[in-house]
């Protein structure tokens, strides 16, 4: 049989079809624009990613007999706020995870409210890009649409929607709301309070490897797809992603590098971070994680290399980077085009490149990106050492994780071992995993993994490029406090 995976990122839907054994049968990506109405703002049409799903489909399954499709499941950006109103039609644009509008409303949460109370009710505090500040925004600044809200959705929970016409959710991209108690697994009735909604206005929580439905016969037939196709829940992008690289059971770690970037630990027990600024969610096998997210990963160098430099020869640019540059560069480069998340928190964090002279090089620059997105997810890292967590390895997904380089950095900044999957599809290959669980192909999430997730190889550290990290990783640490008032 075959399982459809739909990635629905930031910059596009990434459809995969996997047949049960874990072999990949097809890729489609299909693009969707994202609009940033105003600095630190940033919205995308729910419309818009149903009709990158309409018409991915069809070409994923090009060529194939479709009545082998029996599942399709998701791993969805997390965090946006869909709202639906009384006939189920969309109020305003999503406001999505890397959106910094509602710095009031966090504040209001974290301060007012406490940070004690947030941590009791949801095991998290609050920061800009989770649902509930934005809906307290949206209850402050556009109170007639406010008063219109029937559902509050995630973008992944949109799309099952309009497949099956059930309101879902699943726990990893509930945790991401602040609106759910991630140790007992249910809606928090306090915060639905302090957020000034009712339960019902939220989706019913199933696993992310549970069946909320079949297909409607009409969207069956549009996407030349049998109606007798399930859906399962699925996850929120992270969690798919480390499904899609076997980060399931207990204490592993995986590195998905996305438009975002996150470290992402797997645990048995539920764990919380006492300093807040890792987050404690769900997992998408039934059991827990820990996450640091920096909200710009991959897409600073796309930013840098594309928008700026002009060009889309990444792989040209990477090639004048020589091991014997590594470690050694004066540049460096803040990743906050959009503010920052772990562990900072700060929507009004801004990126910018510091330590250049006159024999900088285009190359440093390039160079300084690369690194500055290690050094963010380093950040997190030091996080979870902290806390007594000790990572020893990782695995790597993500557009960010292409090419050796970018693995090797990590494994050098990181100082830990890099495992390289097969292939570096992480949430949609997790969606079509999770999907292969729904429909009764596999026991659990994790025995699936352990027989679909196969690794390509290991990237062991360079104790001499370390050691000269490790110097260049102490001085970029010092620069957020420097310039946190200035922000
Ligand atoms: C995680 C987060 C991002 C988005 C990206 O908390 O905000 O990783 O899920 O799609």
């Amino acid at each position: 049989m075959y399982y459809i995976g739909v990635d629905l990122g930031t910059s596009a839907a990434k459809l995969l079809l996997m047949e049960t054994d874990g072999t990949i049968a097809n890729i489609v990506s299909e693009k969707y624009p994202i609009s940033f109405p105003k600095p630190g703002w940033s919205e995308q049409e729910p419309d818009d990613w149903w009709k990158a799903v309409k018409v991915g489909i069809p070409k994923l399954i090009e060529g194939i007999d479709a009545s082998k499709v029996a599942g399709i499941s998701f791993g969805g950006q997390m965090h946006g706020l869909v709202v639906l109103d009384e006939n189920d039609e969309v109020i305003r644009p999503a406001i999505l995870w890397n959106d910094g509008r509602t710095q009031k409303e966090t504040d209001y949460l974290n301060e007012t409210i406490g940070k004690d109370k947030l941590s009791e009710y949801t095991a998290n505090i609050a920061f800009a890009g989770f649902t509930a500040p934005k809906i307290l925004w949206m209850k402050n600044n556009e109170p007639d649409k406010f008063a219109r809200i029937r559902k509050i959705m995630l973008p992944k929970d949109y799309i099952a929607y309009k497949l099956t016409g059930v309101h879902c959710t699943d726990p990893s991209d509930a945790s991401g709301m602040l609106l759910y108690d991630v140790k007992n697994r249910c809606w928090s009735k306090e915060m639905c309070e302090i957020c000034g909604i009712d339960e019902s206005m939220l989706a019913a929580v199933y696993e992310s490897y549970e069946k909320v439905g079949t297909l409607k016969e009409d969207v069956a037939g549009e996407l030349g797809l049998s109606a007798s196709v399930i859906v399962a829940a699925g996850a929120g992008d992270n969690a798919a992603a480390a499904v899609g690289t076997g980060t399931v059971g207990e204490g592993l770690c995986n590195i998905s590098l996305g438009t975002s970037g996150t470290i992402f630990i797997s645990s048995h027990e539920f764990k919380v971070d006492s300093f807040n600024a890792i987050h404690s969610f769900a997992h998408a096998d039934g059991y827990y994680h820990l996450m640091g997210c920096m909200l710009s990963a991959a897409s600073c160098k796309a930013w840098f290399l594309n928008d700026i430099l002009g060009t889309d020869d990444f792989k040209g640019e990477e090639g004048k980077i020589t091991d014997d540059m590594l470690g050694r560069n004066n540049v460096f480069f803040m990743p906050y085009l959009m503010g920052e998340r772990s562990p900072y928190n700060n929507p009004n964090a801004r990126a910018g490149f510091i330590g250049m002279s006159m024999d900088s090089t285009r190359t440093d620059m390039i160079q300084a990106v690369m690194e500055g997105i290690c050094f963010g997810i380093r950040d997190s890292y030091e996080i979870a050492r902290a806390l007594g967590i000790d990572v020893k390895r990782t695995r790597i997904c993500g557009g960010g994780s292409k090419g050796d380089l970018a693995k090797k950095m990590m494994a050098d900044i990181l100082n830990i071992d890099v495992d390289v999957p097969a292939n570096d599809q992480g949430p949609s290959m997790g969606g079509a995993i999770l999907a292969a669980v729904a429909a009764g192909e596999y026991a659990s999430v994790e025995e699936a993994a352990s027989k679909i997730v196969k690794m390509e190889g290991t990237i062991h550290p360079d104790p001499e490029i370390a050691k000269r990290y490790e110097e260049r990783y102490q001085r970029y640490r010092k620069l957020y406090p420097i310039l946190k008032e200035w922000y």
